[in-house]
């Protein structure tokens, strides 16, 4: 049992049943699959990901459809949407077909693809899977930068890329990354320039974070200047007919939104993958072995579950969905109604940082800042120390090893 700002994570997590964890959701969840496959691994990413090799992936998805096969056993289980991530899922796409093909899904299919993966004959199976919503990791278009961040692919396939998924999908996410402690603005408001050129319709900018794990390590942040350049940022956007629609994202207006949090509660399939339903929040082995190991005993490969008090589901579902900049106040979900989230609505609006509009408080310009500040705050101080500790089922175990579960002490 670990404990979190008050919140106890209890682990290991063994005797939890797929039917109690999707008697959790009020309504059908969105449903996430993790592909923790890369054929180069990028130096600043934290995420979970393995390099990829044919026998190890074609096993991983064996052992995810059979995680699926659990959920499906308890016939509650259907998604309001999918969202497919990694990694490179495009690297599995005939296991993911497999498993496509028994997963009863409503609403739209979303996939993070690698830019120079985005052939057309991509795009054809892409298509043919159902996906509609894609989401392109281009970085930068300064090869400079590219360099910097170790980056597989070039400028020329990231612009092919981006021309073959706008003939064919009905939304294109561009990811762009900016570091302030490295580039001066004009690299990210040149990068933002032709996305919008393109007529992309979404363009999602991250500030780069440093998880002291991966190889780049710890870095400052230039807190005033990434709140300069995210203002610079939306003024060029409107001049394009864009509209900030989350804090680190710009639309074209009218166009659909990419998210990865879309539906608010959802499940999480594969290794790493987190799952939230409101009174609890799940995240998967991060270890291929340890997910693999409690497939194999046909448990759910949970390491972490924490079971929240409705105040601190309603400070989570109120943050992410402040994310969108825009919070319903219409009494459409129970956690946004929770009074600890109307008082944060009510403190936001004191202070300035967000205002009242029909049905809904959106955030100011200041609110976005502050916002953007308190998104560092939780990436490092909740959601690093997690993965950090989530990452060490990667390493190969100690001579003296203990042998237990989770292996993650
Ligand atoms: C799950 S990742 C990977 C998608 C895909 N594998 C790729 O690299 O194109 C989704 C996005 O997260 C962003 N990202 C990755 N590492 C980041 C970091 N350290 N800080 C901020 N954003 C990051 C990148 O923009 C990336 O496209
Ligand atoms: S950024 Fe994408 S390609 Fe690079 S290691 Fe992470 S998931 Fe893999």
């Amino acid at each position: 049992m670990s404990r979190r700002f008050g919140i106890r994570f209890e682990q290991p997590v063994s005797d939890l049943s797929p039917a109690a964890v999707l008697a959790e959701y009020r309504t059908a969840p969105g449903l996430y699959l993790h592909l923790p496959f890369c054929q180069t691994i990028c130096p600043f990413c934290p995420y979970n990901k393995v390099r990829y090799e044919a026998e190890l992936a074609a096993d991983y998805l064996d052992d995810l459809e059979r995680e699926a096969s659990m959920y499906l056993a308890t016939q509650a289980a259907s998604f309001l949407s999918l969202y497919v991530g990694g990694g490179t899922p495009t690297l599995c796409l005939d296991g993911l077909e497999r498993l496509l093909s028994r997963l009863p899904i409503t609403g739209e299919r979303a996939i993070e693809v690698l830019p120079k993966h985005l052939t057309r004959a991509m795009a054809t199976r892409l298509g043919a899977l159902g996906f509609t919503y894609v989401s392109l990791g281009v970085q930068s278009f300064s090869p400079r930068v590219l360099r910097r961040l170790g980056r597989p692919g070039t400028v020329r396939a990231s612009r092919a890329a981006i021309e073959t998924a706008l003939g064919a999908f009905e939304c294109v996410d561009v990811d762009l990354i900016f570091d302030t402690a490295y580039d001066d603005q004009q690299t990210l408001l040149d990068d933002l320039d032709r996305c919008f050129e393109y007529r992309v319709h979404q363009v999602s900018t991250y500030p780069l974070m440093r998880f002291g794990y991966t190889p780049f390590g710890k870095g400052d942040h230039h807190r005033d200047r990434e709140h300069a350049l995210l203002r610079t940022a939306t003024e060029l956007a409107r001049s394009h007919g864009y509209e900030r629609r989350s804090v680190w994202t710009f639309n074209r207006l009218g166009a659909p939104t990419y998210t990865s949090i879309t539906r608010p509660y959802y499940l999480g399939l594969g290794a790493g993958a987190a799952s939230f339903a409101g009174a609890v929040f799940l995240v998967n082995h991060f270890g291929l072995d340890q997910y693999r190991r409690a497939i194999g005993e046909s448990r759910l490969p949970v390491a972490r579950m924490a079971r929240l008090p409705g105040a601190a589901a309603a400070v989570y579902r109120s943050f992410w969905q402040a994310y969108t900049g825009t919070v319903p106040t219409g009494g459409r979900d129970p956690l946004l109604d929770h009074p600890v989230s109307v008082l944060l609505r009510d403190l936001s609006v004191a202070l300035g940082w967000s205002r009242r509009a029909g049905e809904a408080v959106t955030l100011t310009e200041s609110g976005y800042d502050r916002y953007h500040d308190l998104e560092r705050w939780v990436t490092y101080s909740l959601i690093e120390p997690l993965w950090a500790e989530l990452m060490t089922e990667h390493d190969p175990p100690r001579p003296t090893g203990s042998g237990s579960d989770g292996g993650t002490q």
